[in-house]
């Protein structure tokens, strides 16, 4: 049996998620990184790395601005998908599901949790906007964090978490020989049902 599958027991995702993710953590540099996919108003997908923050049977919770082309994206269609590689665990995880906004507390709560200088690179970003230099974003991060030296940065409303509630995952095992292994989740009425399938 590969060493993978022991993971593989359980018929809760969730699980084996948080299993090949503490795994993938002793291994991988990165293991929270992520593609995140979705699709924009002409059905044209795009895709971008970013970090995992948090995740539980509520969902995967990550961190952007509001003001971002993936919420901009996720405000016309709010299905969207994640994958993670974990090249040195030799595994990737694909999940699908439908994205919303985390209460503006946890939000919050996080960017206060934050570096002063990560507040404040949150604060003057517009992202995804144009910026007619590098210059001029340094010189707006320099100003700010200058201005609130002696005092708290105040929170963005533009920007915090969202969370993907997931409908799909599959779990996908590199294989000798290219003999790969799958195995695909759904949810129906509830209930989680696992296929293995051609990989
Ligand atoms: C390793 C890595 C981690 C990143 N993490 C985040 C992140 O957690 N949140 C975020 O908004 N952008 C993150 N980015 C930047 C995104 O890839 C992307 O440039 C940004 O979110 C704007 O994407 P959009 O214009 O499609 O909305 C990360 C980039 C890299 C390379």
């Amino acid at each position: 049996m590969s060493d993978h599958l022991k993971y593989l027991k359980s018929s809760n995702p969730f699980d084996i998620f948080k299993s090949w993710f503490d795994e993938a953590s002793k291994l991988d540099k990165n293991p929270r990184a992520f593609t995140f996919s979705t699709v924009d108003e002409n059905n044209f997908p795009d895709a971008r790395t970013l970090l995992l923050k948090d995740f539980s049977i509520e969902g995967f919770t990550f961190f952007t601005s509001y003001l971002s082309n993936k919420f901009e994206q996720l405000s016309t269609n709010s299905l969207a998908a994640m994958t993670f590689y974990w090249h040195e665990f030799g595994v990737q995880v694909r999940i699908r599901g439908n994205v919303s906004k985390v209460d503006e507390e946890i939000s919050k709560n996080y960017f206060k949790s934050r570096a002063k200088e990560s507040q404040v690179a949150s604060l003057i970003s517009r992202q995804s906007e144009e910026i007619e230099s590098r210059e001029k974003l340094e010189q707006l991060f320099h100003e700010s964090l200058k201005k609130y030296e002696k005092e708290d940065v105040p929170y963005p409303s533009f920007w915090g978490g969202l969370n993907l509630e997931p409908h799909e995952f599959t779990f996908f095992i590199y294989g000798d020989h290219r003999l790969n292994d799958r195995f695909h989740f759904i949810k129906e009425k509830g209930e989680w049902t696992c296929k293995r399938l051609q990989p």
